[in-house]
This record gives C-alpha cells, structure tokens and sequence, in this order.
C-alpha cells in the first residue's frame, strides 16, 4: 500500500503545455490512496479542462476565489491547512516568480501563501526562460523557503529546441512524494520544538546580561526539519536570523525564564525537542526600575541568581516517545562533560561542540560536531556550515527516534 493512502494533496496547475500530464499526475495520485484537489490557474485551462480534473479526482477544481453563479467563496487559507502536500506540476516561469515574490493574483498563488504543508514545485518551460537568471533566481528563493523543486528532465521541448525544461514525469513525482514522506530521514508530522539564541537578563531597562549566540545552528535545525516535514516551533532568544520558512512558528523571548515558560507550554505536544538556546546560567536578583546612574554612585555590586535549566527541568518531565537532544560548548574534558550532561539532563542523545576546533561554536556560519547518544556511542564529524551540521543531526535523530 503507498505512504500517500488518505494524504490531503493539492494539486495546483499553470498554464504550460505539460499540463496535459497533470491528469496523467493526478490518476496516480488518487490511484495511491491519496484525496486530490485541483487549483487551476486561469491559464492552466486554456491547455486542459477543468472537467478533466475533476473527473479524475472527484472533486470540484477550484480556480477562483469565489463560485460566480453561488457566490461561495473559496477559503485559501482552509485548503492551505487541509493539505498533508501542495504539488505544482507544471509550474510555469510566471507562477515561480509569482510564488517567489508573492503576487497573489490568482487562487493557486494565494493558496501556496497560506499553505503550512511542505509544497513541491515541478517546473516546466523551454530552456531560455529556464535558464533565464530571473528564473534561476526566483528557484533559489523558492528553495530558500524550503520547498522541494522537482528538477526538469532534458530532452526535446514543445518549441521542438533540445534542452533542459520537460516537467519530470508523473510517475517519478509520485515517486519523490513517496519518498518524502517514507525515508528514514523523513520527519513529516512529527512535532519539534527548539530553543535557539541567547537569553539576555535585563539588569535595566536598557542594560542586559548576555553571550555571543547567535541562533544560526537552532535556526539550521528548524529550516531543515520544516523542510523534511516537521511541524517546527523555534522558541528563540534574541537574533538576528529569522526564519525562512513559513511553516515555522517562531516564539520569541528575552530572558531564560521567559524561553521556560514557552518551551514548557510547546513541549506537552512535541515529540521531539531540541535545546540548542545558550541560555544565560545567571540573572540579575533585581531588575532595577530606573537606568542604573553612574554620576555620583559608587560601581554597583551585581547580585546574580542561578536561572532554571530549561533542558535539565523539561528533561525530568520527559514522556515516553519524546526524544531530547541537547548540546554541550565545552572548552576542556569535552567527552566526559557531555556525557555527563546528557545523564543529568536525561537527553537522548548531545550534540558536543569544542571551542578547541576552529570555525566551531558561537556566531560562525560553520560547525564541528561529536554526537554521542544514550548508549555511549560517539560519531565525530568534519568540519561542516551549519546546514549541512543540521542534515547530519536530523538523520541521527531519525535514526535514534524511529528506532
Ligand atoms: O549545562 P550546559 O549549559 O553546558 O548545558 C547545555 C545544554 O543545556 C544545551 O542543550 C542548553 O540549551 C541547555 N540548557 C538549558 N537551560 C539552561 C542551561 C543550558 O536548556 N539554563
């Protein structure tokens, strides 16, 4: 039986000539199991009917906003949260650079906007508009906010010229959506939750306490995991990175006891949850109420108290089926200190960082890892940018996990 059996899938349709193979797509589709729904754009039926569609899928093809005759209108917003997938086969040069820059002139465009499911997008053109820089920019941005492009096939295009810009075949779609959502790395519907950046513990209303972090490594984790179908909430301490992807919901705090307090509301639902924040050990006993003065005082004595640790607190509530991964910033005795770690905060598996290894740690675009898990066995990697740290975390936890 396919992994698509009872998936919501949206099929959205431009206007190119290989529409024709989007009924070919949708039979497959519905043939797996999967519940189908056809967006058209007012294009796409000058190349194939909507009567087509939805013959095929059994339902009616959406391709307004609203039904003239009934006035129904069509919730883009809905269907955006019904689907498990959103494919666009074929995607038109037009529709990735409507996509890319949100222009939401039509239902398909306004649908992929409100869409919090993984979208899939198989481009279809002839070479030029392939190769077009606009178009090659317009992919990056497309990847950038992690939706999977369905790389065209060479060969012989409808303006009769050879090259690259065939949508790829529907079977081999089906394929990449089976895959997705069957692999070993697949995350898709698990819920993740991760703590990312600094904490900063205010000692004024304009002074703080706080440390380099600069949250690229959390926010890595969350662009990846969105990406391979996680539901991701990133609860985040101040930076300066955001998030890409739409489907990330982002919480946002200040200090550790605030990143508590949210990270505990999230954790009841995940299944797994990642505590990447460097989050401050101490805060100021008092918060003075007024700026500190300087003029006329003597330096004032700083009280501090120790801050709950989010990882070790949340760690003890852990139930079973929830998998924790923290991480250790270690400058000596690095092994024995994570694996410490990972005991008394009753992790899973910890991600060591040594601030001996260069080009690892705070603020760098890059990272070296050691990921040693519960049973002791320790896996060391090269030095990485911290996507590709983020990939090689995210199959470890799905290895771990799925075990
Ligand atoms: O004890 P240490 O700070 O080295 O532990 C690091 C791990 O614990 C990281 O995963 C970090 O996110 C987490 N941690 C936490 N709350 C704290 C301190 C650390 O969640 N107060």
């Amino acid at each position: 039986m396919s992994v698509l059996k009872g998936k919501h899938i949206i099929l959205g349709i431009t206007g190119g000539i290989a529409a024709y193979k989007s009924a070919m797509l949708a039979r497959l589709l519905v043939k797996a199991g999967a519940e189908v729904q056809p967006i058209m754009t007012p294009s796409a039926k000058e190349f194939i009917t909507p009567l087509t569609l939805s013959t095929l899928t059994g339902k009616p093809v959406i391709s307004e906003f609203f039904t003239a005759n009934t006035g129904e209108w069509h919730s883009h917003v809905d269907l955006g949260l019904w689907a498990d997938a959103m494919v666009i086969a074929p995607a038109t040069a037009s529709t990735i650079g409507k996509m890319a820059n949100g222009v939401a002139d039509n239902m398909l465009v306004t649908t992929y906007l409100s869409a919090k499911a993984p979208v899939f997008v198989a481009p279809a053109m002839d070479l030029d508009m392939m190769a077009h820089p606009s178009t090659v920019r317009n992919i990056a941005l497309l990847r950038s906010y992690g939706n999977h492009i369905i790389e065209p096939a060479c060969g012989e295009l409808a303006s009769h010229l050879v090259g690259k810009g065939r949508m790829e075949e529907p079977e081999r779609i089906v394929a990449r959506l089976e895959e997705f959502f069957s692999s070993s790395q697949s995350l898709a519907g698990l819920n993740m939750v991760i703590t990312a950046g600094p904490t900063y513990e205010k000692l004024d209303p304009v002074r703080f306490i706080g440390n380099y972090s600069s949250g690229k490594m959390g926010y890595a984790l969350a662009e990846e995991a969105a990406r391979r179908g996680a539901n991701v909430t990133i609860v985040s301490g101040p930076v300066s990175v955001s998030a890409k992807n739409p489907a990330i919901n982002v919480v946002k705090v200040e200090s550790a006891v605030e990143m508590l307090d949210a990270t505990e509301r999230a954790y009841g639902a995940a299944d797994v949850i990642i505590f990447a924040a460097a989050v401050a050990d101490y805060r100021p006993a008092e918060m003075a109420g007024q700026k500190i003065k300087r003029d006329g005082h003597e330096p004032p004595t700083l009280q501090l108290v120790k801050n709950p640790d989010i990882a070790a607190t949340l760690g003890a509530k852990k139930r079973a089926g929830q998998f924790a991964v923290g991480f250790a910033l270690e400058t000596d005795n690095e092994m024995d200190n994570a694996a410490d770690k990972l005991q008394r905060k009753n992790l899973d598996m910890i991600v060591l960082n040594s601030l001996r290894d260069s080009g690892a740690g705070f603020g760098t675009d890059t990272n070296k890892i050691t990921i040693i898990d519960r049973n002791g066995s320790r896996t060391v990697f090269d030095l990485k940018h911290k996507s590709e740290v983020a990939a090689d975390i995210l199959d470890h936890i799905s290895s771990l996990y799925h075990k």
